[in-house]
């Protein structure tokens, strides 16, 4: 059997503002959110999680003992990091009860620092195909209030165990790449939230996309028609719309129809939870696993984007008891179980000074198990299970 992954396990917070509400509040018409950005809800942190607690509430999802024996690399992907020094992976391995002789870090290239992970865990595997791997994304998106950015912010957290007994989907070889040094989202050391110029990085996803999508296809000898379905990065739902469109071009009505439906159907959690940034492809790829039907060996394309840029292209072939491995009932008890904020109570959340390292201590109205940031002690930050 080949690489790929055999768990998955996702969290988002368990507060969420309708867009309907924000656009309202904004005075802007609630069809600019909804069809024109494409999104309906957005998750919220209150302040009492973050990239850690929610990678730790992602990979809790699915972690045994017996997964704990085995696990050799454990990698967290994230733009949104608690410290610029010590590995947010450090406080979730400990969480976690994982062994101490694993290899553990932090990664950090936008968007792609998750997808960048599941390479480094892949080639992991191959020289040590005994042991598995944890890679997790976790990011809080936050543009600021009253921002264009503002509808596309979001939160949650995606978590991946690879191994040589997938069960969900087996990568297949090659990739494409592409880089380019570009200003199109990024945020200095002195800067509280990302700077970004939405209509650059849009043009910019789209570029990498064809020229990725192309080499790939051009490298492995595949036509469009070989895609049951390609899942696309969704930092919004109507970019990847547009990246979609362009892999409709010139296709026969059935091709076209086929990709248009398993996208939408890729995108329905993006719409509910809006951006989480490293996580994102693979949110768009449980909720196309989650959502569609799919028979073995299906291909399923990947396009990865992190702004700055860098982009990649892959595939991967659907597993036979793919269903079985899914945690749906988990995954959609956290979607149904959050609470409608008003826009005045998000507003009071945002400003919450989530990144200050003053004494403080922070409570969680989380459910039972769950783990959140719970305040600083002696500028340490601290992590707490409910
Ligand atoms: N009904 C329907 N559609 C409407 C509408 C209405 N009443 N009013 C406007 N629209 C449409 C517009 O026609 C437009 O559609 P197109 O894009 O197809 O042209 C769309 O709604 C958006 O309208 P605007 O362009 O006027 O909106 P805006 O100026 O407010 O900005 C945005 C929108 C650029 C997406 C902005 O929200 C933004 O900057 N968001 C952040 C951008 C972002 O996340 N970039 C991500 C890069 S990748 C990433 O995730 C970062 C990473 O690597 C870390």
């Amino acid at each position: 059997m080949g690489i790929g992954i055999e768990k998955i396990g996702f969290y988002t917070p368990n507060k969420v503002l309708y867009l309907e509400d924000l656009a309202q509040a904004r005075h802007v018409d609630p069809n600019k959110f909804r069809v024109g950005i494409g999104q309906d809800e957005m998750s919220v942190s209150d302040g009492s999680q973050d990239c850690v607690s929610m990678a730790i509430n992602a990979t809790l999802d699915y972690l045994s003992d017996a997964d704990r024996a085995k696990v050799g690399l454990l990698i967290l992907g994230t733009e949104s990091g608690v410290d610029q020094s010590k590995s947010a992976s450090l406080f979730v391995k400990s969480a976690l009860k994982l062994p101490n002789n694993l290899r553990t870090f932090e990664v950090k290239e936008a968007c792609f620092g998750l997808t960048a992970g599941v390479a480094i865990a892949h080639d992991y595997i191959q020289t040590h195909p005994e042991k598995t791997a944890i890679v997790i994304g976790s990011d809080l998106a936050r543009y600021g209030l009253k921002t264009p950015g503002e509808p596309t912010q979001g939160a949650g957290s995606i978590s991946l165990m690879i191994s040589n007994h997938p069960r969900l989907i087996q990568f297949e070889p090659g990739h494409a790449s592409y880089s380019e040094d570009i200003d199109d989202f990024w945020r200095p050391d002195d800067q509280l939230f990302p700077l970004v110029s939405g209509k650059y990085s849009t043009e910019s996803y789209l570029k990498f996309f064809k020229k990725t999508f192309q080499a790939y296809k051009d490298s492995c000898g595949l036509n469009t028609s070989d895609f049951k379905a390609i899942c696309y990065h969704l930092p919004f739902t109507k970019m990847g719309f547009k990246a979609n469109e362009i892999a409709c071009d010139h296709q026969p009505a059935a091709i076209q129809e086929r990709l248009r439906t398993n996208f939408t159907l890729s995108a329905k959690y993006t719409r509910r939870v809006g951006n989480i940034y490293t996580g994102s492809l693979w949110l768009s790829f449980l909720s196309l696993v989650k959502n569609g039907t799919f028979e073995l060996d299906d291909r399923i394309g990947f396009f990865s984007y992190g702004s700055g840029a860098v982009a990649e292209f892959f595939s991967a072939k659907v597993c036979p008891d793919y269903q079985n491995a899914l945690l749906t009932s988990k995954h959609l008890a956290k979607l149904m179980n959050r609470q409608r904020l008003t826009v005045p109570e998000y507003e009071r959340l945002f400003n919450l000074p989530l990144m200050s390292s003053k004494e403080m201590s922070l409570t969680s109205d989380e459910a039972s198990g769950f783990w959140y940031f719970a305040g600083c002690h002696q500028q340490i930050r601290q992590y707490r299970q409910i």
